[in-house]
């Protein structure tokens, strides 16, 4: 069973931090990694032509790993959008065959690329949006519900991003699937705290930043595509994703083919000699704790609080329906979320509020004490 690890992240014990769906706190070791790689660059002759390659091949090694594929699988990106923009340039779509499916209040950069393919006229948006109740099961039924032979892909995460709703992967696979519909998940704010198999869910493509669940800096993020994308069309033309640029003599002899696998998907640039060790790192650090040890963890720390709230009255989604690491507690009104925001606030709680809901976004440097804090002032606006 994992335990606290507070000690090796450097937070202010002043600040209860409750927010990794926000941004995550860097790891000590993290840090230190970064401050030695950006240094690294002081002495460029120590830069060698290997090293444009290696930490790149462990980072996609560590994700892989996380995810269950292979390294071949993943590629390096800068952010969701960019992720999720090369979907869109490979996404086969036809005037049968080109309805979107997306659902309520997602995170908009696994939105606006598929509102632009609706603009050029190539695709309809089909946003399922929250009951009125907000019931997860409810949402889950009408997301299948919505997939026909004219869906050409479900964009989804496997939570919301807001409330922490957790949408039925396997069963949007089943469906989509029976309709030759893609399935593509922007897994940021799951991956690396709730356990994603590719095995499992058979995505053909996972997008996800590096900062928030998986530990990294800004600004660097992993994909996986699916072997049946592997000869699409990269969102950029640079070159070490063409075939053979492991041989610096030897580029500019302009070549045709890429990189093999989902290496024609990587960034310009991707060795980044700063973000890749430090979120390859990262990932190390996780699969070492464990997924399933870390989700575990935030179940139990969460566990009184959230009975208390419950037992106070406030409506939380049913356990079953949601995950440890993020979750959400609703307001009855824009007042009342208000004046407890304003109170968390006051005693440097931090927590995001988004619509009518707080989400709480516990991680292994939380503990029950944390989560006590967060109820009492929560239990003392009722
Ligand atoms: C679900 C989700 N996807 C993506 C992102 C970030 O997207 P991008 O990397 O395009 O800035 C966030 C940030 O909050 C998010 O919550």
């Amino acid at each position: 069973m994992l335990t606290n690890q507070k000690e090796n992240f450097s937070l202010d014990p002043q600040i209860t931090y409750l927010n990794g769906a926000y941004m995550s706190p860097q790891l000590n070791v993290v840090e230190e990694v970064g401050i030695a790689a950006l240094k690294r660059k002081s002495q460029p002759y120590a830069i060698k032509q290997d090293d444009f390659f290696t930490d790149t091949l462990r980072l996609k090694k560590a994700f892989a790993n996380l995810i269950v594929a292979r390294p071949l699988d993943c590629s390096i990106i800068p952010s969701v959008s960019y992720g999720m923009a090369t979907v869109a340039k490979n996404l086969p779509l036809s005037p049968t065959k080109n309805q979107i499916i997306v659902v309520g209040e997602q995170f908009p950069s696994n939105v606006y690329a598929w509102l632009g393919l609706e603009k050029e006229g190539k695709a309809k948006v089909h946003i399922v949006s929250p009951p009125q109740d907000r019931n997860p099961e409810t949402w889950n039924a009408e997301v299948l519900a919505a997939i026909t032979d004219q869906t050409a892909m479900v964009a989804i995460g496997h939570i919301h991003w807001a409330d922490g709703t957790l949408f039925d992967l396997k069963k949007i696979r089943a469906k989509s699937r029976e309709h030759q519909a893609w399935m593509v998940i922007d897994g940021t704010q799951s991956v690396g705290a709730l356990p994603f198999s590719v095995k499992e869910f058979e995505p053909e493509a996972l997008i996800c930043a590096g900062y928030k669940w998986l530990m990294g800096s800004y600004g660097l993020g992993m994909a996986y595509f699916h072997p049946s994308l592997h000869e699409g069309k990269p969102l950029e033309e640079n070159w070490i994703n063409r075939q053979d640029s492991e041989d610096f003599s030897g580029l500019v002899q302009y070549r045709e083919s890429y990189q093999p696998g989902a290496g024609r998907y990587d960034m310009g640039e991707k060795s980044n000699f700063i973000l890749v060790p430090m979120l390859a790192r990262a990932i190390e650090q996780i699969l070492e704790w464990g997924v399933e040890n870390i989700q575990d963890y935030c179940v139990r720390i969460n566990a009184k609080a959230k009975t208390d709230l419950r037992d106070a009255g406030y409506q939380l989604i049913a356990d079953q329906y949601t995950t440890g690491h993020l979750w959400s507690v609703r307001f009855e009104d824009a007042t009342q979320m208000q004046a407890v925001a304003n109170q968390l606030k006051e005693a440097n709680i931090f927590v995001s509020f988004r619509g009518l809901a707080a989400r709480v976004a516990p991680h292994v440097y939380n503990d029950e004490a944390d989560l006590e804090k967060l109820t009492s002032i929560l239990l003392g606006s009722k």
